[in-house]
């Protein structure tokens, strides 16, 4: 790789193809064709595998070295981020892995079946299939009649380019403006950035209390970090959460479009809130917690300011919550009691309760 400092770690790179729905391969047939294919594909252990029929493009390159490659575009940032005259700066932030190998075709029933399974299990994860194995009556004939190839990721090189190249000042500038446009994958993008350049200074809106870093997107590090279950154990049992189980509370997590969270400096969670919104006239906040031996410490006011200030809530007409005792937190905020509301019609709040 020539730019060393974009080089990412290969755990990175099995993680893109991972989740990564196609991949594209590339060779060059023994016939001196030049195949370039773009495919569905699973990791299996060790090895990124698809499937094909058994005559074809893909059946040209067995045998053949090729390379495999994944890519995530995680944010464009204009030139004028960073300079209102130059275009030079204008650049996309991206990650993204490539492999080379032989490919290899998977004869074994066993390993074809498994392959599939998993292919299905990425691409249909709501099932509705009887699984696939190799012995079943179902699939016996299918497995035996495709080509199942794959290419082994023991030479992986995985790219990530967030920023890495830019001074603090320039970073800060684009962490500030990311958080400013708001635009889908913004908050994200922000989050790998502060990942990748852990030396960076904290930007205004990531400010919290001594000790403490906010979060603006915890769904890009929940998975990897386990801070879904951090944040399903502290708000397990509270007044407002015990007719929820906590697979459905972690369900609400990742479908909140806001998240935010706090961590101490072991990265321990030990705050959380997030807010569901239509970004224009709605939002509401959910699930504000802080860990209690966290409280009193300003951790919780820290949180309220940074999803009021999210890009999804901050130009909501009307944000909504409901507390039993912690009115006057959110007082501080402006936030009064409904029954203040000065409305022209009298409303009766309603909910189906499931
Ligand atoms: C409510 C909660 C999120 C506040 O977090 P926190 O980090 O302790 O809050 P902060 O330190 O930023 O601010 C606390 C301030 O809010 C005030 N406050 C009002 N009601 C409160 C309450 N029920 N609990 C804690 N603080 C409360 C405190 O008096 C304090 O004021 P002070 O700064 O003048 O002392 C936290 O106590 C918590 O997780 N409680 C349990 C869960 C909960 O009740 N969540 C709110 C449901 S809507």
């Amino acid at each position: 790789m020539r730019r060393r400092e974009y080089e990412a770690p290969a755990a990175l790179g099995l993680e893109l193809f991972e989740t990564s729905e196609a991949f594209h391969l590339a060779g060059a047939a023994a016939d001196g064709e030049l195949v370039l294919k773009t495919l569905h594909g699973v990791v299996d252990d060790g090895w990124l595998c698809f499937h094909g029929a058994p005559a074809g493009e893909k059946t040209s390159l067995l045998g053949c070295q090729v390379v495999v490659s994944v890519e995530e575009t995680v944010a464009r940032v204009p030139s004028y981020f960073v300079d209102t005259e130059r275009a030079c700066p204008a650049t996309t932030l991206f990650r993204a892995a490539q492999a080379r190998g032989v490919l290899t075709a998977i004869d074994e029933p066993a390993r074809k079946a498994r392959v599939l399974q998993r292919l299905m299990e990425k691409l249909q994860p709501e099932g509705g299939h009887q699984p696939i194995e190799a012995t079943s009556p179902l699939y016996r004939a299918a497995v035996k009649g495709l080509l199942i190839a794959g290419v082994s990721l023991g030479e992986l090189t995985a790219k990530a380019k967030l920023m890495q190249n830019k001074n603090d000042e320039t970073r800060a500038r684009v962490l500030e403006q990311l958080w400013l446009r708001g635009a889908p994958g913004d908050v994200r993008a922000i989050e790998l950035i502060l990942a990748a350049n852990p030396s960076t200074t904290t930007p205004a809106f990531l400010q919290g209390p001594r000790g403490v870093r906010l979060h603006a997107c915890l769904h890009s590090a929940a998975q990897s970090s386990g801070h879904l279950d951090e944040a399903v154990a502290l708000l397990r049992g509270a007044y407002w959460n015990d007719v929820f189980t906590e697979a459905e509370l972690g369900a609400a997590h990742r479908g909140s479009p806001v998240w935010v969270g706090a961590t101490d400096e072991q990265g321990a969670l030990i705050g959380t809130a997030r807010a569901i919104t239509d970004t224009s006239k709605y939002a509401w906040v959910y699930d504000v917690c802080v860990r209690p031996d966290w409280r009193g410490r300003g951790v919780g006011q820290a949180l309220m300011t940074l999803v009021l200030d999210h890009p999804q809530v901050r130009r909501c007409r009307r944000i909504r919550l409901g507390t039993r005792d912690a009115q006057t937190l959110y007082a501080r905020f402006g936030f009064v009691d409904t029954s203040m509301l000065r409305r022209p019609y009298v409303t009766t709040e309603m909910v189906l309760v499931r």
